[in-house]
């Protein structure tokens, strides 16, 4: 099959979040299964600097009447094959300040509904020949960025267009790309596609919408989540159309990338390690020790380091962890967070820092190679969410021994077995998972962390468990191959 992947960020280009992992390293476990994977992306500057031997495909007419150029050339990643990649070649555009999304004052841009639009409709315009070298069976697009692409295909197949199979996977559905309905006229969709059975949401046009009304498959990141985005709680006012669309929804968990994951190869760490139960660990032992003098903690081998590597949003329950970081202290833990978002935060998060240089850490800003640091140092991992689609940072805590503490909800509760006595019998066990969004039932997992840290053999014994726990693309790829089919069916 030859299935064309669509987002706005891939790692190792261009990351903000989990999203630009997944689109990274999904086309890579694609063609690992023997399809014919190539990725499309916006031109933003940091992806034409980063794909390589760009070159001029075609030409094509947005829907307001620009015109714009489709590049192609490579990612090249290292230990594996290159992944064929297409440019939306339109700087007036991409070529901006700031994040993908928003300008340097964190203000979203104001012409983003055009600006993502262009994402769905190349991917269109690529499933209609616009490449007369290949053409996609399958669009796979992902997130409100490029849900636009579903609507574009559902429009083009009706005229009588060839038939491309849309996937539409959603990685977060509190970001929806919502804009004015004004706007309508410029996304060159048809009269009837702006509708309550279309992406009209509320009066408004809804992106998110139009990938969930009209892919022919629809996917998220985790199993418990698709469930979960189907009640009124959790389904951020699109719940009545998910549970419609049941039929066509499913779960398929992330995974992780090997190359770029792996205590035993990752050249951020000072020494690596691997195998579980104790043995050839001393290289966790030794990345603590380093990590906790760069940082300024104490140099103290017995302080179970906590740590938070994150964006610094609502949906984190970043709170949780400043409202228990007494207790944390108290019981002579230290914690070492790396992070960037909302100011407040920020600042809450520095003040504690300040207050206790020994034992906390905070860095603001976006730094890769201290995450892979703080995983190989850590011995646990916090990742209290008040919602989370799937979530990586628990899986990296997992693979690197660093264990998570999570509460129970999306990916975090298909990911981590909390240590309840059975469980730890039984060698399921991986990390603390606690219920309810309370200070109360973290404080009770912390405690949880603490007792078990004390108890050195059954701490190195759940920590093998959380080491082998499974991850690889393999099985999420075959999941994905399963969804494509079905699309073209
Ligand atoms: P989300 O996508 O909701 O932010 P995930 O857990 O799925 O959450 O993915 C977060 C990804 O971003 C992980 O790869 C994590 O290591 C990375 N990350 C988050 N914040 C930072 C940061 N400040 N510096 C470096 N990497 C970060
Ligand atoms: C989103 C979600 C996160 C998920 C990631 C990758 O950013 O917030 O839970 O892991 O996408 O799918």
């Amino acid at each position: 099959m030859r299935i064309l992947q669509v987002s706005a960020e891939l790692f190792p280009l261009l990351k903000t979040g989990g999203l630009a992992d997944i689109a990274g390293a999904l086309p890579l476990a694609l063609m690992a299964a023997g399809q014919e994977a190539r990725a499309l992306l916006p031109g933003f500057p940091a992806i034409v600097a980063g794909v390589r031997d760009l070159a001029p495909v075609a030409e094509f007419t947005a829907p307001w009447g620009e015109r714009f150029g489709l590049r192609a050339g490579h990612v090249a990643i290292a230990g594996a094959p290159p992944i064929p990649t297409y440019v939306i070649d339109a700087p007036a555009l991409y070529d901006r300040p700031g994040n993908p999304y928003e300008d340097t004052t964190r203000q979203p841009y104001g012409d983003n509904h055009r600006r993502f639009a262009l994402l769905g409709w190349a991917a269109a315009q690529l499933a209609q020949g616009l490449d007369p070298g290949w053409r996609p069976d399958i669009v796979h697009a992902h997130d409100w960025h490029a849900a636009l692409a579903p609507a574009y295909l559902a429009f083009a197949r009706r005229a009588g267009g060839p038939r491309t199979g849309s996937v539409f996977t959603v990685h977060n559905l509190a970001y929806q790309g919502v804009f004015a309905p004004w706007h309508f006229a410029e996304l060159g969709l048809p009269a009837p596609a702006f509708h309550m059975n279309g992406l009209e949401y509320h009066g408004q046009i809804s992106f998110m919408k139009g990938g969930l009304y009209f892919a022919d498959q629809l996917t998220t990141v985790s199993p418990t989540y698709a469930l979960e985005i189907q009640t009124p709680e959790q389904g951020c006012g699109l719940d009545g159309l998910l549970r419609q669309r049941s039929n066509v929804l499913s779960g398929i968990l992330n995974a992780v990338d090997d190359q770029v994951w792996n205590p035993s190869t990752d050249a951020a760490l000072v020494q690596g390690y691997q195998t579980p139960e104790g043995r050839h660990m001393a290289g966790k032992a030794r990345c603590k020790s380093v990590l906790q003098r760069q940082l300024g903690l104490a140099e103290r081998p017995d302080a179970p380091l906590f740590i938070v590597v994150s964006r610094l949003t609502e949906q984190k329950g970043l709170h949780l962890v400043l409202g228990g970081l007494d207790t944390l202290l108290a019981q002579g833990g230290q914690l070492a967070l790396l992070g960037s978002g909302e100011g407040w935060l920020e600042e809450a998060f520095r003040q504690r820092a300040a207050a206790a240089p020994t034992s906390v850490s905070v860095t603001i800003g976006y730094d890769e190679t201290l995450a892979h640091q703080l995983f190989g140092a850590g011995d646990v991992t916090l990742v209290p969410s008040l919602f989370e689609p799937c979530g990586l940072t628990q899986m990296y805590g997992l693979k690197y021994g660093s264990l998570p503490l999570v509460r129970r909800v999306g990916g975090l509760a298909d990911t981590v077995v909390d240590c309840t006595l059975e469980d730890m019998a039984s060698g399921a066990a991986t990390g603390f998972v606690f219920d309810r969004f309370e200070d109360a039932d973290y404080d009770r997992a912390l405690r949880r962390a603490f007792a078990l840290y004390e108890r050195a053999p059954d701490w190195r014994r759940v920590r093998g468990n959380a080491m082998r726990r499974p991850a690889d693309w393999g099985t999420a790829a075959a999941q994905y191959i399963d969804v494509y089919q079905r699309a073209l069916a």
